[in-house]
């Protein structure tokens, strides 16, 4: 029986996330207790944790924790963490910490905070980015929840967080209740966006440009050492270089082409729609693995259809590809701090758009060079409206423009997918016009239904007798 109040924080859930965050905290000096229903799990959890406190009920972890209690859960979102809630408040005391690590949603995050708050607990909904790696030696952490209690757990988030460039910990209080996981919800809307770009861009150097994988590579590679440099251009750049084991070929070959998702992208989307907020490319990401799990229909449509018309490539479409891939990817950020700043503004959060490009400097999935821009434009006006506006972020679409334009083209042309890149130039072209269509959409809506609309010429609504 392990002894009473000697742990810093326990955690619950020790798969391969809980576990690798419970060794680096103990990496940062933390004594952790930790419980999980398998058996399997708890021994190997003793193995990598100097220190730590197995468990075998989750009352025992809580006996042998410190007060305040330090809860930390790291279980699949949804369900378990509603069943575990349900039987940890009434054993947890006015004080106590409440963690929730996982990708929760985050109205399931308020409606805790809530419930946690009505016995004196602190809900943290703890945004963590940053895959089995990051959580063992730096994840980016993005908190939301009381300052009180927040203010209680920093110094050991603080402690294992990453680190951005400048040494800075990749960790912030975003804000109240379910900010944290808002957050790392567009977090993760931003990650399905640029990986599409990325996929979108080496499928056209590959197939409309005819580049053999370790022209590929490179190519990539160079792009590492530019305004481009991301953590999801450097894995992309192993991934092109790696071979399959079994057949010696590059790996990608003998990839299955159907993208899964857990759901998040999906979030991100339906809560931008549900906020509207324009975030077109991270529901084109979504809407192309759900396009791409249709393997067998597309199987069958391309049997159906005659190939695209053949179109030769232009000279200088990597040029253009990496043009469409930065642009493209200012422009997924721009959508993703756009529903960030509307969601603050829904739920009164608050959330300092700057605090949270300073987290997503390191540590995460989307850490990116451009991020360091953003950081920049958003100390320099906190309240833009979009991050297109930014002096800088501007030039570097106008730099871009023209290569962008043409990749978009020369895809389309071919018959080549670029759902996302498309989308983007669109949502920057949409965003910069001072007149659109939505004149013609508005005399539809009156002309059939009576829906009504603004006049340029004086305010108020006003409905035609169409006559027709
Ligand atoms: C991260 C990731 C992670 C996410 C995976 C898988 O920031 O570390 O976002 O939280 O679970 O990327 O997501 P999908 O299965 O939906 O692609």
């Amino acid at each position: 029986m392990p002894q009473n109040s000697v742990a810093d924080i326990g955690v619950i859930g020790l798969g391969v996330m809980g576990r690798n965050l419970a060794a680096n905290l103990a990496d940062h000096q933390a004594t952790v207790a930790g419980y999980d229903l398998d058996e399997e799990r708890r021994a190997a959890f003793a193995a990598v944790t100097p220190n730590g406190v197995p468990c075998t009920t989750p009352e025992e972890l809580l006996a042998v924790l410190k007060a305040p209690r330090v809860v930390l859960l790291m279980v699949p979102a949804g369900a378990a963490v509603d069943s575990l809630m349900g039987s940890l408040l009434p054993a947890l005391a006015a004080g106590d910490v409440l963690i929730d690590g996982g990708n929760s949603h985050y109205a399931d995050t308020r409606r805790r905070a809530a419930l946690a708050a009505q016995a004196g607990v602190h809900f943290v909904g703890l945004g963590v980015s940053g895959g089995e790696e990051g959580a063992r030696h730096g994840p980016a952490l993005m908190a939301g929840g009381t300052s009180e209690g927040i203010a209680r757990v920093a110094p050991l988030l603080r402690a294992i967080a990453a680190r951005a460039p400048d040494g800075t910990p990749c960790f912030a209080r975003v804000g109240p209740d379910g900010a944290g996981h808002f957050v790392k919800m567009i977090h993760n809307g931003i990650e399905y966006a640029d990986m599409q770009l990325i996929a979108e861009g080496y499928h056209l150097l590959r197939h409309l440009g005819g580049y053999s994988y370790e022209r590929l590579a490179e190519t990539f590679a160079a792009w590492q050492g530019s305004e481009l440099a991301s953590y999801l251009m450097e894995i992309t750049t192993h991934i092109l270089r790696t071979t399959d084991p079994e057949t010696g070929g590059p790996i990608l070959e003998i990839i299955q082409d159907t993208a899964g998702q857990k759901g998040t992208g999906h979030w991100a989307t339906t809560t931008a729609m549900e906020l509207g907020m324009p975030a077109p490319t991270i529901a084109e990401a979504v809407h192309a693995r759900c396009l791409s799990a249709l393997k067998a229909e597309r199987l069958h449509a391309a049997g159906v259809f005659p190939p695209p018309p053949s179109a030769p490539a232009p000279d200088d479409l990597a040029a253009g590809v990496g043009d469409a891939l930065l642009c493209g990817r200012a422009a997924v950020y721009a959508q993703g701090f756009a529903v960030i700043a509307a969601g603050s503004a829904r739920f009164g959060w608050d959330v300092e758009l700057a605090a949270v490009a300073s987290v997503w400097r390191g540590g995460c999935i989307i850490r990116a060079r451009l991020v360091d821009r953003i950081l920049d434009a958003l100390t320099r006006a906190p309240d833009l409206p979009n991050l297109m506006l930014d002096p800088h972020i501007a030039a570097l679409l106008a730099r871009g423009e023209a290569g962008w334009r043409r990749t978009v083209a020369a895809a389309v042309t071919a018959g080549q997918p670029v759902p996302a890149m498309a989308s983007a130039l669109a949502y920057w072209d949409g965003y910069r016009s001072g007149r659109l269509w939505a004149n013609m959409i508005q005399a539809q809506r009156d002309c059939f239904g009576a829906h009504g609309y603004e006049r340029t010429d004086r305010p108020g609504m006003v409905h035609t007798r169409w006559n027709q």
